[in-house]
């Protein structure tokens, strides 16, 4: 089975990602050499339980476990302090042990929660990722990163906890819906911008094998994309320098993304002026945060950010035209958008950026091209630069 071996500085040993249609058809009996135990626990998203996940299940059983089942619906809203809390429970009524694996089965939702569960539970229980979106097997189930979001925002509240194992089925992408396909390749194609021009290239001539789920275009994307974000958390495992590049497009999408809630609470005055006034009352909680809901998903939006990041790098002189022009082309034709008509002002989006987790010292941060496959991390870009980033991608 193609396998990567992520290997972390200062640690004895790094940990196995199978790549493989059917991979989880092993997964219990790899596990079983890697963390034996009686018990493990696997948290599935609803969406895959009966399917998906009653395969892994079945495997994690002919590897020698006992298996407690949590089960969660794949919603941001879920991916919460209580529902850890929640899942816990389960963990402590089931007594699982020290040496009892958790299981994540399912997209980044369930991995980032049951990876937040597996860091705290005991102080730290091995972690096992089972990712079945294509954005979960390039990016978000390796690297250690797990957490969840509360009201103030999203992925707030985490851990690093690097997993034992991750186990990538390609065979499941089958069951994924397009526009989740198509996300996932969002983060693909940021791979070969930030990192290796030969990977971009490869995307291009593949698109539509890759789109067609043909067996052999998902193993060498996952596994390219894989080697990628593991090379890069090995240099970087805590977000000092290099891991800085993989938020190519993100800081343009995570305004895009939070926007509506800005919005709905920058109206929210406005509304409020008749009411009578309402002195010494208890601040009542604000209402959940719904920071990711509004037109766009996740890649669809780090597509948008990568075009507008990208038509900054050209207008600073940085990087070569023809390199947007590559871009947008290859989003295009993946089906991502390229410029949008749903884009709220650029002085509420710039009022965004300002309060990024990845604001150092009131700098915007940026990860601007250079060229194809190199990138730099850019501090001081004029704010006028980037209002005409905004407009560089409105239609
Ligand atoms: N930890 C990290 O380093 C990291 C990196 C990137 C993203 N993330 C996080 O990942 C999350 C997004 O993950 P995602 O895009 O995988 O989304 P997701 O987990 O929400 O899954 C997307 C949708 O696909 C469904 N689904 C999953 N697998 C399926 C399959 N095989 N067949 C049919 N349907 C399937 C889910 O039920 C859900 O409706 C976000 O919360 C983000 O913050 C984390
Ligand atoms: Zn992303």
């Amino acid at each position: 089975m193609p396998t990567v071996e992520l290997k972390l500085p200062g640690k004895d040993h790094g940990y196995e990602i199978l790549i493989e249609p059917g991979a989880i058809d092993a997964l219990g009996e790899r596990l079983a050499q890697i963390a034996p135990h009686a018990k493990a626990a696997a948290i599935l998203d609803e969406n895959i339980e009966s399917s998906h996940g009653r395969v892994a299940l079945r495997a994690l059983k002919r590897g020698g476990y006992d298996v407690t089942v949590g089960v969660m619906p794949a919603s941001e809203k879920m991916k919460s302090l209580k529902t850890v809390q929640d899942l816990l429970a389960v963990l402590l009524d089931a007594k699982l042990e020290r040496k009892s694996p958790v299981v994540a089965i399912g997209g980044g939702i369930i991995g980032d929660t049951a990876g937040y569960v597996a860091a705290s539970y005991l102080r730290g229980v091995p972690f096992v990722q089972v990712p079945t979106t294509l954005l979960s097997m390039v990016d978000a189930s390796v690297g250690g990163k797990v957490g969840v979001n509360v009201k103030q925002g999203k992925n707030l509240i985490g851990a690093f906890h690097q997993p034992v194992l991750v186990c990538i089925d390609t065979d499941v992408l089958k069951t994924l819906p397009d526009r989740e396909l198509r996300c996932g390749l969002a983060e693909c194609v940021k791979h070969g911008v930030i990192r290796d021009p030969d990977l971009f290239a490869w995307i291009e001539d593949n698109v539509q094998r890759i789109l067609d789920l043909e067996s052999d275009a998902l193993v060498e994307l996952v596994k390219r994309n894989v080697e990628i974000k593991a090379a890069v958390v090995t240099e970087d495992e805590k977000e000092q320098g290099v891991r800085a590049h993989l938020n190519f497009g993100h800081t343009f999408a995570h305004a895009i993304e939070a926007s509506p809630q800005a919005q709905a609470e920058a109206d929210e005055p406005k509304r409020r002026r008749f009411a009578p006034p309402q002195r010494f009352e208890t601040p009542k909680p604000k209402p959940e945060s719904h920071a990711y809901e509004g037109p766009y998903a996740h890649g669809e939006a780090v597509s948008l950010g990568m075009v507008a990041a990208t038509s900054l790098a050209v207008s600073a002189g940085r990087c070569d035209g023809a390199l947007l022009d590559r871009l947008v082309a290859l989003l295009d034709r993946i089906g991502l958008p390229t410029s949008s008509d749903k884009l709220a002002d650029t002085d509420l989006l710039m009022g965004i950026m300002q309060t990024d987790k990845k604001v150092k010292d009131g700098h915007v941060r940026l990860v601007l091209p250079d060229r194809m496959g190199a990138v730099s991390v850019v501090n001081d870009t004029p704010a006028d630069a980037i209002a005409a980033a905004w407009d560089a991608i409105r239609a």
